[in-house]
């Protein structure tokens, strides 16, 4: 029987294509390319400038370093999502406060994020895990004038919050296009926002600290993202509504196969799901997990809960954040499963 597998990228020959004509024109890296992905991505997403970098991990630490954050700064992170979120902060010198998340929703709990406020805070991580978007109003209701909303809208390309993008709705947005992502460039992120004093801080960081050639006024890193890599998503944003409804229509194939069998992931209503990945959650998860593989079907644990690891440990009690943790389990996502291979899926889980 064929591996159904966890992930698989919408990539092909006009990707190829993309990359080759990058080669030939002996221009790999800080080329048109990147402007032309910068101008789609800022373009999907409505915002006025997009930076390329590279990674989600590097969109997410130059934000912070761009919001002037640093040592004696706190940022309220939610305790369950990828480690990068909180760990971008850490690298700052700040520190990253733990608020719980809605272990149904998966996303953060604003009524946490109130209790662990203090007068060092200097933004939050607002974190669209999965796809899902924040109910932003209700987070942007506790969260006081000065202190900043930053989105982590890593899976949440196409995405959008009562008709805004997700992306378009903090700050600064942080987007990652790591294959597991509806738009891949291998490896690769960008930053978004409509400010731009927060985007020059962003390139500048990005480019060593140059603010032009011989004037640097901050250190700065190496997170450029190539020509060779930004060739790779200019067709799939190119095709991104019809990449997204593709995702939208294995998610309604799983719903009804898993409606009620397990708790099936969706937006809120008036919001549109990013379908980055499709985590369901259910009492015997590591039971499924088990059963899924020896049929041959990949599945994987959900993300992180942060108070799990060392470098987060000593913030106490996180509830929400571990129920979701030992209950999440992400089904193979991608716009290439048959209705056979849904069919697989639920089998398994129907029959746990
Ligand atoms: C919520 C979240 N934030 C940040 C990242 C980091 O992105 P990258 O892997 O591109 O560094 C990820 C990656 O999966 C993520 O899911």
């Amino acid at each position: 029987m064929n591996e159904i597998r966890l992930a698989r990228p919408d990539v092909g020959e006009p990707e190829a294509e993309a990359v080759l004509e990058v080669l030939r024109s002996g221009q790999l890296t800080m080329g048109a390319k990147v402007e032309e992905f910068e101008r789609a991505v800022a373009s999907a997403v409505g915002v006025t400038h997009a930076a390329a970098v590279s990674s989600g991990t590097a969109a997410l630490h130059l934000a912070v370093l761009a919001l002037g954050i640093g040592p004696g700064d706190e940022v309220i992170v939610p305790a369950y999502t990828f480690p990068a979120t909180a760990n971008a902060v850490e690298l700052c010198g700040a520190r990253a406060v733990l608020a719980d998340v809605d272990p149904e929703t998966f996303l953060v709990d604003p009524g946490s994020v109130a209790a662990v406020l203090t007068d060092r805070t200097r933004a939050v991580m607002a974190v669209h895990l999965f796809g899902r978007p924040v109910d932003w109003e209700a987070l942007r209701s506790v969260v006081p004038d000065g202190v900043a909303l930053i989105e982590d809208a890593a899976g949440a390309l196409g995405a959008s919050y009562r008709g805004v993008h997700c992306g378009a709705l903090g700050a600064l947005a942080c987007f990652s296009f790591h294959p597991r992502k509806i738009v891949t460039t291998g490896e690769g992120g960008a930053v978004t926002t409509d400010d731009p004093d927060l985007d020059a801080a962003v390139r500048r960081l990005r480019h060593h600290g140059w603010a032009e050639l011989g004037s640097m006024p901050t250190p700065g890193f190496n997170y450029r993202l190539p020509d060779i890599l930004c060739a790779i998503g200019i067709p799939q944003i190119a095709q991104l509504e019809s990449l997204l409804a593709a995702r939208e229509q294995v998610a309604r194939g799983y719903e009804l196969r898993l409606g009620s069998v397990v708790l099936t992931p969706r937006a809120a209503e008036g919001d549109r799901h990013g379908w980055q990945a499709y985590v369901v959650q259910l009492d015997r998860r590591d039971d499924a997990l088990r059963a899924l593989r020896a049929e041959g079907i990949q599945a994987q644990i959900g993300t992180w809960a942060l108070h799990g690891l060392d470098p987060y440990r000593t913030q106490g009690a996180f509830p929400g954040a571990d129920r979701a943790f030992e209950r999440a389990l992400a089904l193979p996502f991608h716009t290439q499963l048959t209705d056979s291979d849904l069919d697989r899926v639920g089998e398994v889980l129907t029959h746990l």
